[in-house]
């Protein structure tokens, strides 16, 4: 974790998989954050359909469908495209050309040995049965070059992603020893908030889980959702004493109702509160907070040429980029014919 300050010719580049909406996990985990720093940096997201295929190769269709969707989640939580760079990965053909040559400056034990890899494998039993894919295995070097291809030195990413761009720091370390002062080091940015339960009491909020709260959800997903969360199972009646700490209701209000987080764990403590208006007025609180993001979300969905054309325009800007970055790499490389 670096302290920000202001300075001159940083650049932040991150990126999200399309592989389906986003959730309030991404929200309060990175998005507040790209909002808040696409400010003060030179701010670029990658869509990452390339790398949403090393694992849904088999599924097309899907990563084409979350393009889109992805862009109007960054677009409708206060991601401003006049400012910042929104672009799409399969566009951009010099990072695959990157990625070529970054392999040779990683050993295969190497990648093997990525925490982060190593637990994704873990979980993809079903699609890589005995073996993985050379292209999953991979994916780092891949990584790598997203972020390098425009000398971005700033990685806002949650937790999960830091040993990606270790990766990432030591392919630099690496290209640089031997082919001379080329890449920038990037540094990780961790937010403040890194990991947000799901409804389900589970530590991770994910798609596949099937215990988030999207960011496009309406109104009344939201109050079903909450209205199912777990609460304190050992709380029957509505004046027995509740243990807000086993309660996820609670844990959102700490998110959604920060101000009176305090009194609500005290009246739930003390049997004061019951838990279907603790969860209505949590139903309430999520509603204020997604309310200006629907808003927004439902202006670009009625005009999918105008989400067209902010990905195609940050496309155009982020190939000038990597195109610079080639020509550089290629003469340390001496391949500049
Ligand atoms: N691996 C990231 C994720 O799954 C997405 C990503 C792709 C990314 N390229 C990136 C993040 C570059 C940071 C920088 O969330």
């Amino acid at each position: 974790m670096i302290p920000i300050k202001e300075e001159e010719n940083k650049r932040i580049l991150t990126g999200d998989r399309p592989t389906g909406k986003l959730h309030i996990g991404h929200y309060f985990g990175s998005l507040q954050n790209r909002v808040k720093l696409q400010n003060q940096y030179e701010t670029f997201i990658e869509v990452a359909d390339v790398q949403a295929l090393t694992d849904n190769f088999n599924n097309p269709e899907k990563v084409k469908r979350n393009v889109n969707q992805i862009v109007m989640d960054q677009l409708s939580v206060g991601i401003d495209p006049n400012i910042t760079t929104i672009f799409l990965q399969s566009m951009i053909p010099e990072i695959a050309e990157l990625t070529v040559f970054y392999s040779n400056l990683v050993t295969i034990a190497r990648l093997q040995r990525n925490p982060t890899v190593k637990t994704e494998i873990a979980q993809k039993k079903e699609l890589f049965k005995e073996s993985v894919t050379y292209g999953f295995l991979g994916y780092p070097v891949s990584q790598a070059a997203d972020i390098t291809a425009f000398d971005a030195t700033i990685i806002p990413v949650g937790e999960d992603q830091l040993p990606l761009i270790e990766q990432c720091r030591e392919i630099v370390r690496k290209f640089n020893s031997i082919y001379g002062e080329t890449l920038k080091e990037p540094k990780a940015y961790l937010g403040e908030n890194k990991r947000i339960k799901g409804l389900d009491g589970n530590e991770k909020m994910g798609k596949s889980l099937g215990n988030a709260i999207y960011l496009s959800d309406s109104k009344e997903e939201i109050a079903k959702k909450v209205m199912n969360a777990i609460t304190d199972p050992a709380r029957i009646k509505k004046d027995d004493p509740g243990d807000p700490s086993k309660c996820m209701v609670a844990y959102y209000h700490n998110l959604f109702t920060k101000n009176e987080y305090e009194n609500i764990c005290d009246e739930c403590r003390k049997g004061k509160r019951g838990c279907v208006a603790c969860k209505r007025q949590l139903i309430s609180s999520i509603n204020k907070e997604l309310e200006p993001i629907r808003e927004k979300r439902r202006y670009y969905e009625e005009r999918p040429e105008l989400v067209r054309e902010i990905l195609m325009e940050g496309t155009k800007k982020a190939q000038i980029i990597a195109k610079e970055t080639m020509k550089k790499v290629k003469q340390a490389m001496k391949l500049d014919y």
